[in-house]
């Protein structure tokens, strides 16, 4: 049982400075003081983000939002960007990422997540979460932001690409944008569409706004468009040319939208964000590489060869370990931006909030590490 209320959490967190000292002078270990901190609450950490589960809504058949409230360990971030979220299932930590669809000036925050079938983490978030648990956040990520000195926006989603389109497009509503945009999202049947409700009042409420759906695998009714993205879907749009374009979805979805981008002149500006990373290279040939390690504030140049554990070493940390041989577990950290190489398989990992062992893992290119 907490000792403490859930409301002071934000507060505390000033409090903590003089052990989060302790600790980075290596005189107490971080795991150790958040074992006390959370016999005080189970929110209670020294520098990791818990944040509890203030509601639950489902936003389409297969899609629920989340409202989370944080502790005072989280530093905030921009609409459009997305999160680590971390939880543990049958002894497995297990993180995946999720784009923030609206952030509340009461520094709760809300996340939109769709049901991935056969997936070990949507379908418990979506059937078991219940509100008043808690979960981990990590680092935000994210590049989309809205351009606001562009005459119009064209906003292009697909799937859940909605979801960090729809945080930039209720914020910049808040704000006040009075510039033309138009959304326009892509979903196979109509039980999939999301947001509807809401989206249907802004529209609604702000004449300068525009949103259709397009159906890729089921009949179109109404003003709905049917099949997969096509110049001809964009012809309602007035001054399409003068628009900054924004599209998140999967690559396939997104590299249509480049191409029509290119083949209409390019004009304006075009972000995009897809889901599935890039092919990674299997160059493994000697070169330098930018190595941070974030909690130790330690940035260095090192190498694509040697471990992570021998490199961090070289700089002077003492990064927990045990067996140097990946098997033990103990030096197990988080990867929070970049590629890592396996040295046993050549595999390569770049998930953000992704556990690596040190020992075993050697930088493919820039990275940094939650150390
Ligand atoms: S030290 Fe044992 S797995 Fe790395």
């Amino acid at each position: 049982m907490a000792l403490m209320p859930f409301a002071w959490m934000r507060g505390l967190s000033l409090w903590l400075r003089p052990l989060r000292g302790l600790v980075a002078r290596g005189w107490l270990r971080e795991s150790d003081v958040d074992t006390w901190l959370a016999l005080l609450h189970p929110a209670l950490r020294l520098n990791r983000v818990m944040a509890r589960v203030v509601a639950r809504q489902w936003v389409a058949d297969d899609m629920l939002a989340l409202c989370l409230r944080p502790n005072g360990n989280w530093r905030g971030a921009q609409p459009g960007q997305h999160l680590q979220l971390y939880l543990q299932r049958n002894g497995v930590r297990l993180s995946r990422s999720y784009s923030l669809t609206a952030l509340h000036a009461d520094g709760s925050l809300e996340i939109a997540i769709k049901r991935q079938p056969g997936g070990r983490v949507s379908p418990y978030l979506l059937e078991q979460l219940a509100v008043g648990e808690l979960l981990e956040l990590g680092p935000v990520h994210g590049q989309l932001c809205w351009p606001a000195a562009a005459q119009g926006v064209l906003l292009l989603a697909a799937g859940s690409g909605i979801t960090p389109l729809l945080g930039l497009l209720r914020a910049a509503l808040a704000q006040g944008c009075s510039a033309p945009i138009s959304l326009l999202h892509y979903v196979r049947e109509q039980g999939q569409r999301a947001f509807v409700a809401e989206l249907q009042a802004l529209q609604g409420q702000y004449s300068n706004l525009q949103v259709r759906w397009a159906l890729t695998g089921a009949d179109a009714v109404d003003t709905e468009l049917q099949g997969r993205f096509r110049a001809e879907h964009l012809q309602a749009v007035a001054d399409l040319s003068q628009r900054a374009v924004l599209s998140c979805g999967p690559a396939g979805f997104v590299g249509q939208v480049q191409q029509w981008w290119q083949g209409a002149g390019g004009h304006g500006e075009l972000q995009v964000e897809a889901f599935t990373p890039p092919a990674l290279s299997a160059d493994i040939s000697l070169r330098s590489v930018r190595l941070g390690f974030a909690r130790s504030r330690q940035v260095a140049q090192a190498d694509n060869q040697r471990s992570l554990l021998e490199q961090a070493e070289a700089l002077g940390l003492k990064p927990a370990h045990g067996c140097r041989q990946g098997i033990c577990a103990s030096c197990t950290c988080t990867l929070l931006s970049g590629v890592v190489r396996d040295l046993r398989s050549g595999a390569l990992f770049s998930e953000p909030g992704q556990p690596i062992r040190l020992c075993v893992s050697a930088p493919h290119g820039d990275v940094e590490i939650d150390l």
